[in-house]
C-alpha cells in the first residue's frame, strides 16, 4: 500500500503524515515514512542541490530532471523494498508534484513531464494520492510562521519555491486540484483548512477505504 500526500506550501502534510502513520500503527500495519525530494540517501543529496537554488541557474528543465533522478533512487532503494515487506508507505510529495511545480508552473511540455514520470517511477503508482486544499495564501502565511519560529536556520530561510509569488501558488493549488478531477480513482482532496483532528479522520478513514478494497480484492481473487 502506497500513500502519497500532496498539496501546496504549509498545507499540514507532515503533521497529518504523522497522525496517519499512529493510527495505521495502532491497527497493526507497518508504516514507513518518507518524503521528496528526498528519502534514500542518493536522493537527499540532489534534494539540497535543488532547494538550495543551486541549481535554478540551470533552468527548469535541469531541475525537473534532478527531481526524476532523485525520484528514481528513492523508488528502487527505498519505496519499493519498504512495499515489498508488506509495509505501508507514506510518503511527502511525489510524481504530482513535479507535474505541478516543473510542469504547470514551470512551463515544462507535459511530454517531458510525462517521460521523466516513466522513468522515474518505474511503474510504481500511488495506490491512494490525499491532496490536502487550502486556499494558498493561508498555506504560505502557515509556511512563513513556521519558518520565523524555527530555530533550525535552514528551515528559516524561505526554499527555492517557498519564496514564489502568491499567483504562482494559486495556479498550483487549481493544477492539484486539476489532477485530482482526472484521477479520481486514485486522487482524494481533502479540505486542509479545518481542524487537525477533522482532516486526520478524512484521510485516515479514505486510506482504510482503500486498504480494505485491496483486502477483499486479495481474499476473492
Ligand atoms: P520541502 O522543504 O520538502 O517542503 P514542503 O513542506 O512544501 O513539502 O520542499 C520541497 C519543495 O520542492 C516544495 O516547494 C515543492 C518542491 N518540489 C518540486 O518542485 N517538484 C517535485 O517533484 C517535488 C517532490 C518537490
Amino acid at each position: 500500500m502506497f500513500v502519497t500526500f500532496e498539496g501546496g506550501e504549509g498545507v499540514g502534510k507532515s503533521t497529518q503524515i504523522r497522525l496517519l502513520a499512529g493510527a495505521l500503527e495502532a491497527h497493526g500495519h507497518a508504516v514507513r515514512i518518507t518524503r521528496e525530494p528526498g528519502g534514500s540517501a542518493g536522493a537527499e543529496a540532489v534534494r539540497h542541490v535543488i532547494l538550495s537554488g543551486a541549481a535554478e541557474s540551470y533552468g527548469v528543465r535541469m531541475e525537473a530532471l534532478l527531481f526524476a533522478a532523485a525520484r528514481s533512487d528513492h523508488v528502487e532503494t527505498v519505496i519499493r523494498p519498504a512495499l515489498e515487506t508488506g509495509s505501508v508507505v507514506l510518503c511527502d510529495r511525489f510524481m504530482d508534484s513535479s507535474r505541478v511545480y516543473q510542469g504547470i508552473t514551470g512551463n515544462l511540455p507535459e511530454r517531458l513531464i510525462d517521460g521523466l514520470e516513466r522513468v522515474a517511477i518505474n511503474g510504481l503508482r500511488p495506490d491512494i494520492t490525499i491532496i490536502l486544499d487550502m486556499p494558498a495564501a493561508e498555506g504560505l502565511a502557515r509556511a512563513r510562521s513556521r519558518a520565523s519560529q524555527s530555530a533550525d536556520v535552514a528551515s528559516a530561510v524561505p526554499d527555492r519555491f517557498e519564496k514564489e509569488e502568491l499567483e504562482t501558488h494559486e495556479k498550483r493549488r487549481e493544477a492539484f486540484l486539476d489532477i485530482a478531477a482526472r484521477d479520481p480513482g486514485r486522487c482524494r482532496i481533502v479540505d486542509a483548512s479545518r481542524a487537525v483532528d477533522l482532516i486526520a479522520a478524512d484521510v485516515l478513514s479514505a486510506v482504510e477505504a482503500v486498504i480494505s478494497e485491496r483486502q477483499a480484492g486479495k481474499v476473492t481473487a
